[in-house]
């Protein structure tokens, strides 16, 4: 039997605790799989006297994570610690440095400092494997590195955030608001205290970013992704969109178009008879669309310490499996050296179907105005519809476009704003094909 793989894992919190324990009760099938055992030999977290649900005795305990990553006692360092700085980015590239092969859950560390982590690793021959750190885990990485060599991607898009995914679910399904469903979340434990990086859309930037430089061979570029949350959704737009067959998601969406790559992450609306408007409560999605495949839809558990566990544990085992010389191929798929610029597509000029909500006042012209601004901007509508309010001097007017440019609704929705025929804020949602 060939030497045991020693793994060194920062951070035993959700994610780090359920690792150890599922590296100690599978150990024996492991070892059949791998051809060698994985023995976790040491670990760093900030509190030693916490109990973590797992027999860390015998394991080697350190303070300091950087420690940890540089000993000569490990092969493989797995960093689960989080946050894009501070220890786990120190640890991270010392561990690479050193010559060890690195296991991360952290998108934030990758969206940041990816590219520069894996020149470090692959300047070293070593592997820097994340499946867990996109749409928890759900193999996409995997799939997309290797499964589906030869593919050249036209789209990825996904559910990548369990949290809002989980706040629509039960906005549609129970009729309540946006923060009546935020409160329950975190009661629940499926929100943060601090929900802003989800519920805004940062998180799931993180992930299309990752998703993106795989998909289309540029480097990493969360900061130039195009960004709206969902707390400015409301039952209005949940029922209208029911109406005309959608159902909106928070999507995060990668595209390449003539002028370049569009990365945007917002509320959407999807037909819901596609796949994706099936996908339910804190459930991920992710679909891939190629030249060669068509469109693939994985989706699955997006977070929890069993599920993101799953991916850690797949991506140990690929390294007590790899030999020198026979590795799985690049990190971002392409050596990152040859990771081209990022070439951002204007958001003004991305193509699609647009949902309009006004509330307007109730007065004679009002609708026919709105019909001149679209026109006047060759928008060609597929319905427009009236609503009568709760209060009968306001109206809602629901738009639904054709294919027309962010550009051309701007321009009529900022029209309309002047022409004073609101009463409310404007709403407009993306409407994105599906299949
Ligand atoms: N939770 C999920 O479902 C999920 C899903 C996908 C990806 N991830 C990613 O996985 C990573 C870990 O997430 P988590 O939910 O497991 O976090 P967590 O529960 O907050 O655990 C963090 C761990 O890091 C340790 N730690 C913090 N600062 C440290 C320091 N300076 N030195 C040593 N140890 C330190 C903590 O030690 P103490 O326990 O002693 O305080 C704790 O064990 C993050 O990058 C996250 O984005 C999480």
């Amino acid at each position: 039997m060939a030497e045991a793989l020693r793994v060194g894992i920062a951070g035993l919190g959700t994610v780090g605790a359920s690792v150890a324990r599922v590296l100690a009760e599978k150990a024996a099938d492991l070892t059949r799989q791998c051809g060698r055992p994985i023995v976790v030999t040491a670990v760093a977290a900030r509190s030693r006297g916490k109990d973590r649900g797992v027999d860390l005795s015998g394991v080697t305990w350190f303070d300091d994570p950087v420690a940890l990553a540089k000993s000569a006692d490990i092969d493989v360092f797995v960093e689960l610690i989080g946050g894009d700085e501070g220890p786990a980015r120190q640890a991270v590239k010392a561990a690479l440095d050193a010559g060890r092969h690195v296991v991360t859950a952290n998108k934030a560390l990758l969206a940041k400092h990816g590219v520069a982590l894996a020149e470090a690793a692959e300047k070293k021959g070593v592997l820097l494997n994340y499946e867990a750190a996109v749409a928890g885990g759900i193999p996409v990485i995997k799939t997309m590195r290797e499964a589906m060599a030869g593919n050249a991607v036209t789209r990825v898009f996904g559910i990548l955030n369990g949290t809002c995914n989980y706040i629509l679910t039960r906005m549609e399904a129970e009729g309540i608001s946006f923060d009546e469903c935020l409160k329950d979340a975190q009661r629940l434990g499926y929100a943060e205290a601090d929900p802003t990086f989800d519920i805004e859309g940062n998180d799931t930037a993180h992930k299309l970013s990752i998703l993106s430089s795989i998909a289309f061979g540029h480097r990493i570029a969360a900061d130039d992704i195009y960004l709206e949350g969902i707390s400015n959704i409301s039952q209005a737009d949940i029922r209208a969109a029911a109406d005309l067959g959608y159902r909106i998601k928070l999507l995060g969406v990668a595209q390449k178009t003539e002028s370049g790559v569009e990365q945007r992450v917002h509320p959407t609306m999807v037909p819901t008879a596609s796949v994706i408007a099936q996908v339910h409560g804190v459930t991920n999605a992710v679909a891939i669309e190629t030249d060669i495949l068509g469109e693939l839809l994985l989706s699955g558990p997006g977070a929890g310490g069993n599920a993101t566990a799953s991916a850690v544990v797949g991506d140990i085992a690929d390294i007590a499996k790899s030999r020198p010389g026979f590795q799985h191929g690049p990190v971002f798929g392409r050596p990152a050296k040859e990771l081209k610029p990022y070439k951002q597509a204007k958001m003004r000029s991305h193509a699609g179907g647009y949902f309009i909500r006004l509330t307007v006042h109730d007065k004679i012209g009002v609708f026919a105005g709105i019909a001149k601004r679209m026109a006047d901007n060759d928008i060609s509508l597929e319905s427009i519809v009236q609503r009568a309010v709760a209060d009968d001097r306001q109206k809602n007017v629901i738009l639904v476009t054709h294919e027309t440019t962010e550009a051309a609704v701007r321009k009529a929705v900022d029209g309309i704003t002047r022409d004073g025929y609101l009463v409310d804020k404007p709403q407009v949602i993306r409407i994105e094909r599906a299949g």
